[in-house]
Formats: structure tokens, sequence, C-alpha cells
């Protein structure tokens, strides 16, 4: 049987890309549909989450699923040494799929390979964050009005900020230019430069933070310091307040750059910036509920034209 769980990005071809688009801009025109009636949705957060869990329950609640699952996996029998595998098996018998974050990275995939249901990896450690990054990509094609030929900024923490990891790796199909701007402790890990080079993406890596070198952003997409991902917290503290962008950094900015962050916010973005014409980020969130609809139904196997043809909107 086909596995349609999504573990990572990386799994998937431009192609697939540009069809999750066109299906999340369906759900964005109709967002309320019966087209999942019947269906059981578990969502498992082994870590805590607000948009990833909501915006994921959200999309199954308004196409009419049912939602069941947790939040602290301290209330669950994992707490009482119930192994992962155990645990998906268990939710597998009463859902149709299973939404997944996990501290550990790799999780997701080994839920996969067990599970009889698909898994929809919502973050596994500093590893991936798929969806996030179909909503990152919409709301970059939604802004820029294609992926192609952009040059894309990653600020901060890039070496436990999983959603940069996702968002790399998905746009080698659209010939980016990345910026890796972080301090020295939290430069974006080897692999991921590997994989640029593997595959011909473009990068060039600063320290500096300023007006002049975010200058010639499209995309100018801020990260949070991951502090639960730090073994030593004095070096946490010697790094977390590095990047801060404020408005008077804005004055040279592109017209078409648009500033995202996967959020929460913690002090990367002055609260000032909330209003300017580039601030993106809680529209950027909002897409969430689009984008993780259409992974939800990819999931299931209901297809775009099946989307397309559907008859249950109710708005
Ligand atoms: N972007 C994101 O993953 O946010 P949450 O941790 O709130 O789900």
């Amino acid at each position: 049987m086909e596995n349609r769980s999504l573990v990572t990005i990386a799994e998937h071809s431009r192609e697939k890309i540009m069809y999750l688009i066109e299906m999340a801009k369906e759900f964005e025109k109709h967002t309320n549909r019966k087209l999942l009636n019947g269906k059981v949705i578990a969502t498992l957060f082994f870590e805590p989450s607000t948009r990833t869990r909501l915006s994921f329950e959200t999309a199954a609640n308004r196409l009419g699923a049912r939602v069941i699952g947790f939040t602290d996996p301290k209330a669950t029998s994992s707490s009482k040494g119930e192994t992962l595998k155990d645990t998906i098996m268990m939710v597998s018998n009463y859902a149709d799929a299973i939404v997944m974050r996990h501290y550990l990275e790799g999780a997701a995939r080994y839920a996969s390979e067990v599970s009889p249901v698909p898994i929809l990896n919502a973050g596994d450690g500093a590893n991936q964050h798929p969806s996030q990054t179909m909503l990152d990509l919409y709301s970059i094609y939604k802004t820029q009005g294609t992926l192609d030929n952009l040059n894309i900024y990653l600020v901060g923490d890039l070496k436990y900020g999983r959603t940069v990891h996702s968002l790399l790796m998905a746009m080698r199909h659209f010939n980016p230019t990345f910026h890796f701007i972080a301090p020295e402790e939290l430069k974006m890990p080897e692999v991921y430069k590997l994989y640029c080079e593997k595959h011909g993406i473009r990068y060039v890596e600063h320290t500096d933070f300023n007006e002049d070198t975010i200058a010639g952003a499209d995309i100018l997409y801020m990260t949070r310091v991951q502090r639960e991902r730090f073994t030593d917290l004095m070096e946490y503290e010697r790094v977390k307040d590095m990047y801060l962008l404020k408005l008077n950094m804005l004055g040279k900015a592109k017209d078409n750059m648009k500033i995202l962050h996967p959020l929460p916010r913690v002090n990367e973005i002055e609260y000032s910036i909330d209003n300017d014409p580039h601030a993106y980020y809680f529209e950027q969130a909002h897409n969430g509920l689009f984008a993780r609809q259409a992974l939800i139904c990819d999931a299931l196997g209901i297809t775009l034209d099946q989307v397309r043809e559907d008859k249950t909107i109710i708005d």
C-alpha cells in the first residue's frame, strides 16, 4: 500500500509542491466544507505548540473531520513507558491520519514506517517541519507571485531551526539564492550547506545583520533562537538577543520584500514593525490553515480535482 505520510518536504517534487499550492488556493477560496465528514484526525504533540496544532485541528474541523489527541504526553501512557511504536499502533486504530510533533529527530520517519495510517510530521526535533514549509511556500508564492529565482535571507538560529532546514530543501526546485545570517554558534549546519552544493543552490554566509546586509532580500525569514535545543544555557544567553530586526533597518528594503517568521516571536522583530507593509508573519500563520487542509486531504488520498469538484462547500 502507498505510504501517504509527510515526513520531509525533500521528498516532494516541484510539481507536487505546486499541486499542493493549488489545493491550498482552493481551500482559501472555500474553507468550510464537509469533505472529511466521518474522518478522524489525531494530533499527538510530544512538544509544545500553538500554531501548528491549532491550525491542523482547525483545518480538520473546518473540513468536517473530528479531532482527537493530546498536548501533554505526561498525561498519556507514554509516561508509563509505552513506546512510540505502540502509541502509534493504538492511535491508528482510532484515527484515519496522525499529526505528530516529537522532540526526537527521526521520530516522524520511524512512526511513518510502523503506522498503518499516514503520519504528518508536525516537527521532529531540530530536523524538519514540512507542514510549516508548505505554508511558507504558499506565503512566498502569494506575496511574490512565483517561487522562482528569489533572494531568501534566513536569519537567526540556523543550527537548530527546523523550519529553515525544511525550507532550504524545498526551494531546491526553484533556483533560489540564500543568504544565511547567523552568529558563529548558530551557523547553518554543514550537512545543509553540502545539500546546497549538491543541488546547485547558491548561498552566502554573513554574521553582520544591518540595513545593508538585508537590502537585497525578497524574503527576510526571521527565526527564534531555540532555547529548548541548547545543552549549554550560557551559550543560549550569549546569542539569544543578537539579531533583532528594527524598523529603522528597513530603509533600503525592496518594495516586494516580505518579512516571514514561523513564530513564536521572542525578541527577533520589534513590535513597531507589525504594521509595516513588509510584515507578513501573521498572514503567514493564517495561510497555515489552508496549507494544512491541503496536506491532510493529500494524506487521505483526496485529489485536487476532487477538491475542485467538491459540492460540500458550506460558505
Ligand atoms: N511555527 C510553529 O511551529 O509554531 P508552534 O510551535 O506554535 O506550532
